[in-house]
Order: structure tokens, then C-alpha cells, then sequence
């Protein structure tokens, strides 16, 4: 049974949301070595929508992702819906695209053959795949580096092979699980506005984790602020700032303001999740 949209989303027009947590759980272990690492979630995010997650590390937002994309079944206490459509028993597998947070290029494969695996897995000839790829290359900055292989390139470079990788795989929806963490924050900025720009032309829906208040805002329609462990959902922040976003708009007044707040509730959390590791 297809579910109508029961949660109110900013700007929804369709009827469905892409993806709709209801009541999602997850637990590792048993007994006494049962670990909750994802606590009743619920959240829908509407077509077109650029959602980004922020929460402190080991609250779960890896494993909400696994869930979500099919890899890992969440507790038999809620449901995940694609598109109003509920999804059971691995149903999510190779629905949508997913950059893992380590997703790792296969060092002995060339840029151009990195970025059609998906694509060849799928069952595309690789010819086909590559004439996909090949397109592709410009807009994400990589035209002319097709044949190189991955150590040749630098960190933004390896990211954007990643990132086409998993556009090219092509899903409404997009998880990207901390695609920048590891750049340093020149490069982080301008990957930023890179990917604001391909998201606004090729119009997918976006999920993003990322430990980086700035790029949280800076990049989202909404924040999802998660608990520490348990993880759950802490609050929900709308970011009305508007698009298209450049670099100044995180010196603004509303941007500021935005931060102040969720850093103070950010703080909270993170504090409980180093007690939490201290103590353990
Ligand atoms: N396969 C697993 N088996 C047991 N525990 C796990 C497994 N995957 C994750 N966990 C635990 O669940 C919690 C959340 O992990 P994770 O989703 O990776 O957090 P985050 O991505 O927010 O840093 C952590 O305590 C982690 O140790
Ligand atoms: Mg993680």
C-alpha cells in the first residue's frame, strides 16, 4: 500500500516524499552487549530536497545510511518508504546511489574505468558505460585526466571521481556520507559550491552527513540535528537562505544566527557522546 505524504515538507509539491523513515531502529549485539545505534527515527524528505545530517561521531549516521540504502535491514519495528512504496528484506539495494564514508577508488583502475563500476555492475557494456562517463568528465572537473589513476590525482580530484561515480549511477535519491571530511577547508569550500551548482542541474534528492556545522547550513534546505548515542533525531532546522549560495553568505547575519543556535544544541550532544566514550 503506497502511503500518502504525512509529514509536512518546505516546498513539497509531489505527493509522495522520495524517502520516508517511519519509526526506524537499529541494534547491534545482545543482552547486555546490545548496542542501540539508531533510536526511532523519523523522517521524510520531499523530491528535490538537499537534507543535510549532522550529529557527534558514533551517533549512528553511518548506519542509518547502510539502512537506507539497502545494506543493512533496520529493526522489524519501522519501515522505510521509497517514494510512498514501503521497502522490505534488502528491497533498497541498488535503489539509490550511495558514496560510503570510505569510499575508496580502486587504485589499479583508471579514472574513467573508477567512475563506470557501478554502471558495469548494473550490466552495462563498458563500452556504453564509458561513453556515459566520458560525458560527464567536464562538469566535474575532470576532462583530460580520464586515463590517470588515482594516485596521480589530488584529494578533491579523488572526491569528485567518487561523487561522479555515484551520480552516475543514476538514483533519485543521493547519500553521500561525509564526501569532504577529509580535505582541508580551501578545497572542502570549494567542492561545496561545486556540488550546489551539479545538484542544482541535474536535480536528484540529497542526503548528506557531514560533522562540519558550516557545511551543514551552507549546503541544506534543512539540517537534521541527531543525538549522541542512541541516535535519534534532535531537532530539525529549515535553512531559508536562498539559493544560489556563494561564499559570503556565511558571514551573514542569518547564517549566524542559524549557527548559534544549532551549535548550542550540537554542543549538548556532543558533550553526553564524550562522556559517554570517557566513561565507556
Ligand atoms: N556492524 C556493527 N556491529 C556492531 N556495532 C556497530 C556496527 N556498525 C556500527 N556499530 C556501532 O553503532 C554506533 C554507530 O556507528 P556509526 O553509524 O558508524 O556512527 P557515525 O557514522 O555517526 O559515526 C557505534 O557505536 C558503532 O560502534
Ligand atoms: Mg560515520
Amino acid at each position: 500500500m503506497d502511503r500518502p505524504l504525512t509529514t509536512e515538507i518546505p516546498g513539497a509539491a509531489h505527493r509522495f516524499p522520495q524517502i520516508e523513515l517511519v519509526n526506524v531502529w537499529k541494534r547491534f549485539g545482545e543482552k547486555e552487549q546490545e548496542t542501540v545505534a539508531v533510536h526511532k527515527v523519523d523522517l521524510a524528505i520531499a523530491p528535490g530536497e538537499f537534507v543535510t545530517l549532522v550529529g557527534p561521531s558514533g551517533c549512528g549516521k553511518s548506519t542509518l545510511f547502510n539502512m537506507i540504502a539497502g545494506l543493512l535491514p533496520p529493526d522489524p519495528d519501522g519501515s522505510i518508504l521509497l517514494s510512498g512504496k514501503p521497502q522490505q528484506d534488502g528491497a533498497l539495494l541498488g535503489k539509490v546511489s550511495f558514496m560510503p564514508q570510505r569510499d575508496l577508488l580502486f587504485p589499479w583502475r583508471s579514472v574513467l574505468d573508477n567512475a563506470t563500476i557501478a554502471l558495469e555492475v548494473e550490466g552495462m557494456s563498458r563500452r556504453d558505460a564509458r561513453a556515459k562517463a566520458e560525458a560527464l568528465f567536464p562538469e566535474f572537473g575532470l576532462k583530460g585526466f580520464e586515463k590517470h589513476y588515482p594516485h596521480q590525482l589530488s584529494g578533491g580530484m579523488r572526491q569528485r571521481v567518487a561523487l561522479m561515480r555515484t551520480f552516475l549511477f543514476e538514483r533519485d535519491l543521493i547519500l553521500l556520507d561525509e564526501p569532504f571530511g577529509a580535505l582541508d577547508a580551501l578545497t572542502r569550500a570549494m567542492m561545496q559550491r561545486w556540488l550546489l551548482d551539479i545538484w542544482a542541474r541535474h536535480w536528484r534528492t540529497v542526503l548528506f552527513i557531514t560533522h562540519d556545522i558550516d557545511e551543514a547550513i551552507f549546503l541544506g534546505d534543512r539540517v537534521v540535528v541527531m543525538t549522541a548515542r542512541p541516535g535519534s533525531i534532535k531537532c530539525i532546522e529549515t535553512i531559508s537562505l536562498p539559493r544560489p549560495r556563494d561564499a559570503s553568505i556565511v558571514t551573514s547575519p542569518e547564517f549566524m544566527d542559524i549557527k548559534r543556535k544549532l551549535l548550542a544544541v550540537i554542543e549538548e550532544e556532543s558533550m553526553k557522546s564524550f562522556a559517554m566514550e570517557i566513561s565507556a
